[in-house]
């Protein structure tokens, strides 16, 4: 098939070079800047894998940019639309880029492709809405829709491994023209009507994100009661009826969906007269966590005015450079609030200079000094690190693990370092003695006392 894709933001560029090695021709239209970028192979995203499959993909010739819309439109069997949809006004979606693209197409006097697929997340009716409005324009083309539920940070894989592809469409034609797109690849496929296709994609995610939450919820229950939440966690998801992904505490969930597509559900919910309260608790519990951690810092601190905080990981989540809704900025903020300087090491992403925040080549420099430390993103290298030396180089050795990174093990060894104070999530702090302490315990077990 001929596709033509426009936005080579995750989703666009993920599918773009997913579909050329499925056989596709692509062509992917962006704005100016980044297809110069694209063309130079250069990638604002990092994704596993993603570089190398550009790179095959552009030398098989199987994939091609572009910056117009219509001129890219005009010899294709579909054309899909994977633009951002971000949160606008009180929450609801922002669908001004869709709606650009639609335009362009309804202005220009182009013969539209049979099919636009929308990939993009947008609330239920906008494709009844905007496919009845190209039809007014005399563009007979319909729009299918066609939710992408890849994660960043395992965004190829997930693309070409699916659970499930949902294609909401009203006619055999293209259902049968979305079964050819995605041949090659083994997944069930749901066909249904569009309304539900679309109600899918955000009831999924806030099913996710309601487990996270709820995960967090109990969590706060096990620091109280000095239960450890991994071992409930694990008793409650090998019930199959549950599942164990998504019940890992934590510092709460980020990144450009969960908290877009929780908004715009409950703005949904709203404009028909109904309240989702299990939305809004989920949205409530995950705005507390950060603010929690700083409490917890502050109660150990004292004033925490002049303090030098760690960060380690700082993108909303492991193998991505995607900073948008990240938590650490959400602790920057209140970082800023206190007077606290923060020092960062990430391994892909390169901030732009904030006043408080300092950004260190490697671990142990941002270690170096602090008088505590967070880890933010579960970077798989963190666990590997030298911790006894991490907090050896720091002013204060209180580490704040917000992923639960470290093993038993690791602590174990830490609790033999003077004053390290560990705070996980979901489980009771741990304090080291003092040699002198453990010196007059080993004494006095000697003794046998
Ligand atoms: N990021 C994810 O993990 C993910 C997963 C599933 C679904 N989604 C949904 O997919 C959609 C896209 O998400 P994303 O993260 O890829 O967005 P993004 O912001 O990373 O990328 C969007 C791209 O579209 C381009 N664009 C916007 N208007 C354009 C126009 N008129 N012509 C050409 N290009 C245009 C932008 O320049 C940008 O590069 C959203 O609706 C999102 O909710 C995202």
């Amino acid at each position: 098939m001929r596709l033509t894709i426009i936005g080579t933001g995750y989703v666009g560029l993920v599918a773009a070079v997913c579909f050329a090695k499925l056989g596709h021709l692509v062509t992917a239209v962006d704005r100016e800047p980044i297809i110069q970028d694209l063309r130079a192979h250069k990638l604002a995203i990092w994704e596993p894998n993603l570089q190398e499959m550009l790179e095959t993909c552009l030398h098989e010739d199987r994939l091609s940019f572009d910056t117009d819309v219509v001129h890219a439109a005009k010899d294709a069997d579909a054309l899909m639309i994977a633009v951002g949809t971000p949160t606008g006004e009180n929450g609801r979606s922002d669908l001004s880029q869709v709606d650009n693209v639609i335009s362009q197409l309804k202005l220009a006097d182009v013969i539209c492709p049979p099919f636009i697929i929308m990939k993009s997340t947008v609330p239920v009716g906008t494709c009844d809405e905007l496919e009845a409005d190209l039809h007014a324009a005399g563009l007979h083309t319909e729009i299918v829709f066609n939710p992408e539920f890849l994660r960043q940070g395992s965004a190829i894989n997930d693309f070409m491994n699916p659970d499930r592809i949902v294609i909401g469409c009203r006619s055999h034609l293209a259902k049968a023209a979305l079964q050819q797109l995605y041949r090659g690849i083994p997944a069930p496929i749901q066909v249904c009507d569009r309304r539900s296709a679309e109600l899918i994609k955000y009831a999924s995610n806030a099913f996710l994100a309601m487990k996270i939450s709820f995960a967090n919820m109990i969590a706060d229950l096990c620091e109280g009661y000095g239960a450890d939440n991994r071992q409930v966690m694990q008793g409650v998801g090998a019930d199959r009826r549950i599942g164990s992904h998504f019940l890992q505490a934590g510092i709460g969930y980020g990144g450009s969906c969960f908290s877009k597509d929780l908004q715009s559900l409950l703005s949904s919910g709203k404009a028909i007269g109904r309240t989702l309260p299990l939305l809004e608790a989920t949205a409530q519990i995950n705005e507390e966590r950060i603010p929690q951690l700083v409490e917890k810092l502050i109660s150990l601190w004292g004033n925490p005015r002049g303090k030098r905080l760690a960060v380690l990981g700082i993108s909303f989540k492991p193998h991505t450079n995607d900073m948008r809704d990240a938590p650490f900025l959400t602790l920057l903020r209140l970082c800023y609030l206190y007077g606290i300087e923060v020092q960062t090491y990430d391994p892909v992403v390169q901030l732009n200079t904030f006043d408080n925040v300092s950004q260190m080549e490697t671990a142990y420099e941002a270690a170096a000094g602090a008088h505590a430390m967070i880890i933010m993103t579960e970077w798989p290298q963190f666990a590997e690190l030298d911790w006894v030396s991490m907090v050896g180089g720091m002013s204060q050795p209180i580490l704040l693990d917000g992923r639960n990174v470290l093993s038993d093990e690791v602590v174990s060894r830490l609790m033999a370092v003077d004053n390290v104070i560990y705070i996980p999530v979901g489980r009771p702090m741990k304090q080291a003695a003092l040699t002198l302490e453990r010196d007059i315990s080993t004494l006095l077990q000697s003794y046998g006392t």
